[in-house]
C-alpha cells in the first residue's frame, strides 16, 4: 500500500530543498523599508543565457565597443605587456574577448581564467588550451571573495583582466576595496586591464538597458521567475514591469521591478506587501568618465599607465600597473 500523501512533509521536504542562505539574504532585501534584490541572483542558468543575448542586441553597445577597442589596441597592448606574462581573467564568460589578447600577446606562459561556474569554465579552458597549445589553469572561484592562484600558476608578470564594466555593478566604495584586493592578489610590478562604461547623453544609456525586444525586462523579471522555482515563491510575473532610467546625479543606470498594484506576494512563509508603484532595485550600473575611474584606481593603489576609448567615446579600457 502506498502512504497517502502527506502534505505537511511534502511541505517539508521542499523547505529542505532550499538555499537557506539565498531565501534569507532575497527576504532581508524584500522587507526592508526600500525593497532591493542583489543583482547576483540574476545568473542563473536561464538569466546567463538572457545576459549573453543582451550583449548582442543593438541598444547594448558596451561589448562591441569594447571589443572594437581590444582589437584596435592590441598590437601596443602586447608591446606595452611584452613576452612571457600570465594572463588572469576574472570572470571569465564568453571567451570572445579572451581571444584578442590570446592571439595578440605573444609567449604567453599561462592563462588562469576565474569563474563560478566550474561547468562551464573547464569546457571553455579545454577549448582554449587546444586552440593556442598555451597551459590554461582554471580556478573555480567566486572572486569576490579572497582568491589563491595554484601553486602551478607562472606569476612572474601577472596581467589581470576584467572586461564588460562589471566594475560598474559595483558600488563605488565597493569597487575600490574589490581594486585594492585585486592589486594585493596580483601583487608589486601587476598589470590590470580594465573596461569601464562611460556617460553618455541619458536616452543612449536608458535603451541599453531597456531594449524593444524586451530581453532586458525578461532578464530582470527572471529573478522573481527563480525565486518562485527555487524558493517556492508565488510571483505573479503579469504583476511586475520593468524599468530602467539613469540617475545623472549619481552616474548609474538603476533598474528596478515595478509593482502594477497592490499585492501581496508569499515567500518562504514570509508575506510581502507591494503598494501599486513600489519598486524591487534591482542593479546599479555605474557609469564613469576617464577621469573619475582613474581617480578610482589611484585610491585602490593602481596607477593608469593608459586608457583607451572606441570611435565613438562610449566606452573605455584602461590598463592599469601596480607600481
Ligand atoms: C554585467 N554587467 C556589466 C551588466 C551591465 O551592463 O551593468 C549587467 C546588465 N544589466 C542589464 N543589462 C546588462
Amino acid at each position: 500500500m502506498t502512504a497517502p500523501s502527506d502534505p505537511v512533509l511534502e511541505a517539508e521536504s521542499d523547505a529542505a530543498s532550499v538555499d537557506r542562505a539565498m531565501l534569507d539574504e532575497v527576504l532581508d532585501g524584500l522587507t526592508a523599508p526600500r525593497k532591493t534584490i542583489a543583482s547576483k541572483f540574476f545568473y542563473d542558468a536561464r538569466g546567463s543565457q538572457l545576459f549573453d543575448a543582451i550583449t548582442e542586441l543593438e541598444e547594448y553597445y558596451l561589448t562591441r565597443a569594447e571589443t572594437a577597442v581590444l582589437q584596435q589596441q592590441a598590437a601596443e597592448l602586447a608591446a606595452r605587456i611584452g613576452p612571457g606574462a600570465t594572463l588572469v581573467e576574472f570572470g571569465s564568460g564568453s571567451s570572445v574577448k579572451t581571444r584578442i589578447l590570446l592571439d595578440a600577446l605573444s609567449g604567453l606562459s599561462a592563462y588562469v581564467p576565474i569563474d563560478i561556474s566550474g561547468d562551464h569554465l573547464d569546457a571553455a579552458a579545454k577549448r582554449l588550451a587546444a586552440d593556442y597549445g598555451l597551459p590554461v589553469i582554471p580556478l573555480h572561484a567566486d572572486y569576490h571573495a579572497p582568491l589563491v592562484l595554484p601553486p602551478q600558476v607562472p606569476r612572474d608578470t601577472l596581467v589581470g583582466f576584467f572586461p564588460g564594466s562589471t566594475i560598474g555593478n559595483f558600488e563605488p566604495e565597493e569597487a575600490v576595496a574589490f581594486l585594492t584586493r585585486l592589486r594585493s592578489f596580483l601583487g608589486d610590478g601587476a598589470r590590470l586591464l580594465i573596461g569601464a562604461d562611460l556617460q553618455k547623453d541619458p536616452a543612449r544609456l536608458e535603451v541599453a538597458y531597456d531594449d524593444a525586444k524586451g530581453v532586458t525586462a525578461a532578464f530582470n523579471l527572471n529573478l522573481l521567475e527563480r525565486f518562485n522555482r527555487e524558493l517556492g515563491g508565488d510571483f505573479d510575473l503579469e504583476a511586475f514591469r520593468h524599468e530602467a532610467h539613469y540617475d545623472v546625479d549619481l552616474g548609474r543606470i538603476e533598474m528596478h521591478l515595478v509593482s502594477l498594484r497592490d499585492q501581496t506576494v508569499t515567500l518562504g512563509g514570509r508575506r510581502i506587501a507591494f503598494a501599486a508603484g513600489e519598486t524591487i532595485h534591482t542593479e546599479n550600473s555605474y557609469k564613469y568618465t576617464l577621469e573619475s575611474f582613474a581617480a578610482l584606481a589611484r585610491r585602490s593603489g593602481w596607477r593608469g599607465e593608459a586608457s583607451w576609448t572606441d570611435p565613438e567615446n562610449l566606452f573605455s579600457v584602461h590598463l592599469l600597473i601596480a607600481d
